[in-house]
């Protein structure tokens, strides 16, 4: 694996592939490695002759009180990881290479953006459109991969990649859990045992949304109000918000005769935490 921090280098990489006719395929990442992020870049394996990962903590995501500075950091495992899968690149800028003294640039998906976690994370999409719109440009992928973990994000860069006529093809990859059902998530280490443990609350919530609905329950409002109900009964965690949206505008869903997606996200104390889980309306 080739280990790359400047732009210049990183492009003229990616254009050397592609004079062979090579395909690139592109995992953006913070760092902080774990199976979620690697059942990505085995994606792009599987699918595309070269793969770049890129690692970067993109500064223009993070509000002023988020954790920016705690976020967790290891490039070492994590080179060591992707050297492992085969990586072909990694992409590893410091933030003054992404963003220069006098960077002024940003892209937004009006709306999308505003929903469900754009409401308690005021300007985060914007900070992810822009840094994927500008690791676009400079990886060129042919396919990019992004984890159904961050359902939201995934919907909004997909609509960014029609609505600016992007080459590349979002594929979007289901969520890797540990096995007690925890979404693996780069935050949790934040978690001590007991919080852990209280974050359970999430899935378990999901799950009987899930049983209610193959049940037969077709109203949105009384699954919500039963995941709810099981969220409030765990002390350690404060519901953020739960709602059932459809899948491409993220508009909330009266009457489930319609994929929908169902959404969540709890502090268990100071962290926040997602999940969601897709509802079939027909089963194939
Ligand atoms: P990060 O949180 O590091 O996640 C990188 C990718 O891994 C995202 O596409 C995310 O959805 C996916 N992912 C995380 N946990 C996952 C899980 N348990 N199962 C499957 N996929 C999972 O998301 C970001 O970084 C950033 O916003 C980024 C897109 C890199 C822009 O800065």
């Amino acid at each position: 694996m080739i280990t790359l921090k400047k732009v210049s280098e990183m492009k003229a990489a990616v254009s050397k592939a592609k004079t062979k006719g090579l395909t690139i395929g592109f995992v953006p990442t913070m760092g902080f490695l774990h199976e979620g992020h690697l059942s990505l870049v085995r994606g792009s394996r599987n699918s595309a002759d070269v793969t770049v990962v890129s690692i970067f903590v993109n500064p223009l995501q993070f509000g002023p009180k988020e954790d920016l500075r705690q976020y967790p950091r290891d490039p070492d495992k994590d080179s060591q990881l992707l050297e492992r899968e085969g990586v072909d690149y990694l992409f590893f800028p410091v933030e003054r290479e992404m963003y220069p003294d006098g960077y002024k640039t940003t892209v937004e998906v009006a709306d999308l953006q505003d929903k469900l976690c754009g409401r308690s994370r005021p300007g985060h999409f914007r900070g992810v459109t822009t840094v994927v719109l500008k690791l676009f440009h400079i990886v060129q992928p042919d396919l990019a991969f992004f984890g159904q973990k961050d359902a939201q994000q995934a919907a909004i860069l997909q609509k960014m990649v029609k609505d600016l006529n992007l080459d590349a093809k979002i594929r979007i990859l289901p969520i890797i859990r540990d096995q007690d059902g925890l979404a693996l998530s780069s935050r949790n280490c934040y978690l001590d045992i007991k919080e852990r443990q209280a974050a359970l609350i999430l899935i378990k919530s999901l799950r009987e949304a899930e049983a209610l609905f193959n049940a037969g329950e077709r109203k949105a409002a009384a699954i919500i109000s039963r995941i709810r109900e099981t969220i409030i009964n765990e002390p350690l965690a404060k519901i953020d918000y739960v709602e059932i949206v459809d899948l491409g505008e993220l508009e909330p869903v009266d009457t489930l005769d319609r994929d929908a997606l169902v959404a969540v996200a709890v502090y268990i104390d100071k962290t926040r935490l997602i999940d969601n889980l897709i509802l079939k309306a027909k089963v194939n």
